[in-house]
């Protein structure tokens, strides 16, 4: 016989002789010599009524558990009915018995009982609406079971660091897990409905976990992964299925970041215990092949700060090096023709060189617009050219000896740099490059001048024809209607 059946059956009986008692109560007296006036008789009443009400729930509680809860709701759950579901319908039981105590053995109103007990009910619920709310996500965690008593789980609580540890209880009010370090960490059932839980004992007891390190970026990729890989699967702990990998994550300002990706079961290696040992192999490994993990760094240069911005009176050298005429020069060669240069400003519509005029000196244009005029056949003034900083102007004459080929006029104001024929010659001799380009330039200058000229002519004389034709035309109508003229 088991045990529950043997506490059912001594209720049972219990409940029986009282109900016995209960009847025959009266007779008992009678036969005892007790009046029904004595005081006993009172007393006795009470005792037989409350321990009615009350060996009945107990009988109601132990048959629940014996036929409701086992054999009726506990195929529904999955084979288990959570305590604290019985313990919460125990207590309801307990409780009527207690209303039909007042009601039947102290003949006491109930409505007026039951309305104090609503409007109590609601001040206490209010109250503890914490403790009811633990209480109710007990029991849909003991019926829904999102995890049990020795699963891992790492609780994610906003505002928190992540709490990852072992279930060792789920009581009433709490769960309590026991994390790593071996502290016991008590969360309100309530809180943890509201949490996001990662079991990491489900849906296999193993799960995945990953630790990253740093190596210097001059590590050849192969030879890290190779040494990782080795540390990572030698480690204690670490499953050898699902495989252990490592891959390359990115870089960040150490080094080359590496993911080692790792399977425990947590239940016989720890989260904490399994970073702990793939560490202290992959330290290992990293100093048997002579390799440190790469730490934060900075090389450094020291090196003359360069100068942001040059200055047009002092820093003719510096410019010069830019002109791409003089990119063939030396240092030396620089130096001597920046010595004998002469910076020039002009103002806008001054005129540089004047067309025609004789003339044995060139121009760099360092800062400014210019405008390139030549006369035409017809002698009119024609734009054959702009220069902008950078160019030269002035070669034609230096070069070839003859009068200016044309008229160089100031666009705005200008900044330029006057060479001497005395200064360039050096430099023509000791780099023919340069005399080659001043002549590509001065043919492309001159095919551009010829071609200004020509097409200003070939439009004057599109307007000139018109003209005549226009006159022409004219003449005749005013002779047809004899017009004056
Ligand atoms: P030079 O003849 O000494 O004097 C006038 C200068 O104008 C000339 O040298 C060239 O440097 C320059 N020049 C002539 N034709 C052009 C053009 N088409 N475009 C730009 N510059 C020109």
């Amino acid at each position: 016989m088991s045990e529950s059946f043997k506490k059912l059956l001594g209720s049972l009986l219990i409940f029986l002789l009282l109900v016995v008692l209960s009847a025959e109560g009266a007779w008992v007296l009678e036969k005892v010599g007790l009046t029904l006036a004595h005081p006993f008789n009172l007393w006795a009443h009470y005792v037989l009524g409350i321990g009615l009400w009350m060996v009945g729930a107990l009988v109601t509680v132990r048959l629940m558990a014996m036929f409701f809860w086992e054999r009726f709701m506990a195929p529904r759950l999955g084979g288990h009915v959570p305590k604290l579901l019985k313990d919460v319908v125990a207590v309801i039981l307990f409780l009527l018995a207690v209303i039909g105590i007042v009601g039947t053995v102290f003949r006491l109103p109930i409505t007026g009982l039951l309305a104090t007990s609503g409007a109590m009910g609601l001040v206490v619920g209010l109250a503890i609406k914490s403790i009811i709310a633990d209480l109710f996500t007990g029991i849909a965690f003991n019926v829904d079971r999102p995890f049990l008593v020795g699963e891992w789980l790492t609780l994610h609580e906003r505002g928190l660091e992540p709490i990852t540890g072992q279930v060792v209880e789920v009581s009433w009010r709490s769960t309590q897990i026991k994390k790593t370090d071996g502290v016991l960490v008590v969360v309100p059932n309530g809180r943890m409905g509201l949490a996001i839980l990662t079991n990491l004992s489900r849906p296999k007891v193993e799960s995945r976990f990953k630790l990253k390190f740093s190596l210097d970026f001059d590590v050849p990729t192969e030879r890290a992964l190779r040494i990782l890989e080795a540390a990572l699967k030698s480690a204690p702990g670490v499953l050898d299925k699902p495989m252990a990998k490592v891959r390359v994550n990115g870089t960040s300002q150490r080094g080359m970041e590496y993911e080692l990706r790792y399977w425990l079961d947590p239940v016989k290696t720890s989260p904490s215990k399994g970073r702990n040992n793939i560490s202290i192999a992959v330290l290992d490994h990293m100093h048997q092949a002579g390799l440190k993990l790469a730490f934060p760094k900075q090389d450094i240069y020291m090196a003359r700060m360069p100068k942001r911005h040059f200055e047009s009176a002092v820093d003719c050298q510096r410019l010069l090096e830019r002109v791409d005429l003089f990119e063939t020069l030396q240092p030396q060669e620089f130096e001597n023709l920046a010595a004998g240069i002469q910076q020039r400003s002009f103002k806008a519509y001054e005129t540089i060189v004047e067309e025609n005029q004789e003339d044995q000196s060139m121009y760099i244009l360092v800062e400014g617009l210019l405008e390139v005029h030549a006369t035409s056949d017809d002698g009119t003034e024609v734009k054959i050219g702009i220069l902008t900083p950078g160019q030269f102007f002035g070669e034609m004459s230096l070069l070839t000896g003859e009068p200016r080929s044309a008229t160089v006029r100031a666009a705005t104001n200008t900044l330029a740099y006057e060479i001497t024929k005395d200064d360039l010659l050096p430099l023509l001799e000791q780099r023919p490059k340069l005399a080659e380009d001043m002549a590509a330039a001065m043919a492309d200058r001159q095919v551009a001048a010829h071609d200004a000229q020509e097409k200003h002519l070939r439009e004057t004389q599109i307007i000139h024809s018109r003209e005549g034709l226009t006159k022409s035309l004219l003449g005749k109508v005013r002779g047809l209607f004899r017009l004056e003229s």
